[in-house]
């Protein structure tokens, strides 16, 4: 298959100066080059082929977004290698750009006081769409989704949701090999999370675009990958098929608790309190065992447990010893609580 991106052994830097306290700190700041090295990628390596979507995932601060915009071309790399289309993105700037579209969440790349349709005209031009194909690409777009309503409306005056849509299909616009979606769905409400995601889907399958995806919502990457890559502090953690993912992290069921009626009354902070104090309560009785996690997820909690590591009747046990369990459910992980728990750095 075509490679459209090869990241080989890609570190990341960024040289951070260490600021003092107060005026004279920043005084003395001036002076010394007292700096710290964050490496916000390290040693990536991975291959992305044409059509697929990877679905680019870790807890915050893992690097994705530094990945993307090494890939984007916005920056360049401490070390390693980086082809996107061939082309070395950061030296190719501008050609690269012709063959990539980009959104970033919430920071739209759309002119704020234009009718979104003057956006998509400045855009045509700049990346030399010919009439042909942007007719096309306008025929496809309002087949896929109601745009009529948002073409003519300044961007200023769209709600969040109106604007991702936007900027997605602007993003898809001069149909490039490869689109970077980081976080695209961040604030959205459910039903225009369904709209975006049956819009990259479409896309994609209609044009093979290669599709780069961050998020925090599985529910977009349950609708949309097959394939994810789970970085933690800039390393590799896991590049495979969503399916292996349970296997890779070994035979974990998950437990889920409803403690006492109120539960459902229970603020989401609450409910994470709660949480964080049955998973110490749990530690404390089962030393041996350092697998078990506690999470709130909304009006249960989920206890994972690593059955490997200790029998789940005596998890349940030890539940009952500290609280009254008002229901009680027993599951196979799901890959959600899998990444869950890789989010909340539980998983080392
Ligand atoms: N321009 C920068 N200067 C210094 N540190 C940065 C910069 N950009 C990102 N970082 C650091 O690099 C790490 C990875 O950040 P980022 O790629 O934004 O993570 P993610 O997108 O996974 O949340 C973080 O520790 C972040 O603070
Ligand atoms: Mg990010």
């Amino acid at each position: 298959m075509e490679k459209i991106i090869t990241l080989n052994d890609v570190t990341k830097e960024f040289k951070v100066l260490n600021r003092k306290e107060g005026l004279r700190g920043s005084i003395k700041d001036l002076f010394s080059r007292d700096y710290n090295i964050v490496r916000a990628v390290c040693n990536i390596s991975m291959e992305v082929s044409r059509g697929e979507i990877v679905g680019y995932l870790g807890p915050n601060g893992a690097g994705k977004s530094t990945t993307i915009k090494m890939m984007t071309g916005v920056l360049e790399p401490t070390s390693g290698e980086i082809l996107v289309n061939g082309m070395v993105p950061y030296i190719k700037r501008t050609q690269n750009a012709q063959n990539i579209g980009v959104v970033f969440g919430q920071r739209s790349q759309l002119w704020w006081a234009l009718p979104v349709i003057e956006s998509f005209n400045i855009l045509k031009d700049i990346y030399q769409v010919s009439d042909r194909n942007y007719s096309d690409m306008m025929e496809l777009y309002t087949s896929l989704v109601d745009i009529e309503d948002i073409l003519h409306k300044p961007v200023r005056q769209l709600s969040l949701g109106q604007r991702t849509l936007s900027d997605i299909l602007a993003a898809f616009l001069h149909n490039p090999s490869t689109v970077f979606l980081d976080e695209p769905t961040i604030g959205l409400d459910v039903s225009m999370k369904g709209k975006i995601r049956k819009l990259v889907k479409a896309l994609n399958k209609e044009k093979n675009t290669t599709v780069i995806l961050t998020t925090h919502d599985m529910g977009d990457v349950d609708a949309l990958c097959r394939r994810i890559v789970i970085i933690d502090k800039g390393s590799l953690l896991y590049d495979n098929d969503i399916e292996n993912l349970k296997g890779f992290f070994g035979s974990y069921r998950t437990v889920k608790v409803r403690l006492g009626r109120e539960a459902e009354e229970l603020t989401k902070e609450n409910l994470k309190r709660l949480a964080n104090e049955l998973q110490q309560k749990l530690l404390d009785t089962h030393p041996e065992v350092n697998s078990l996690t506690a999470i709130s997820n909304e009006s249960w909690i989920d206890v994972l447990v690593h059955e490997d590591e200790i029998d789940i009747m005596k998890v349940v046990n030890s539940i009952q010893e500290h609280y009254k369990i008002y229901d009680l459910k027993l599951e196979e992980i799901s890959t959600e609580s899998v990444i869950r728990k890789i989010y909340e750095g539980e998983m080392q």
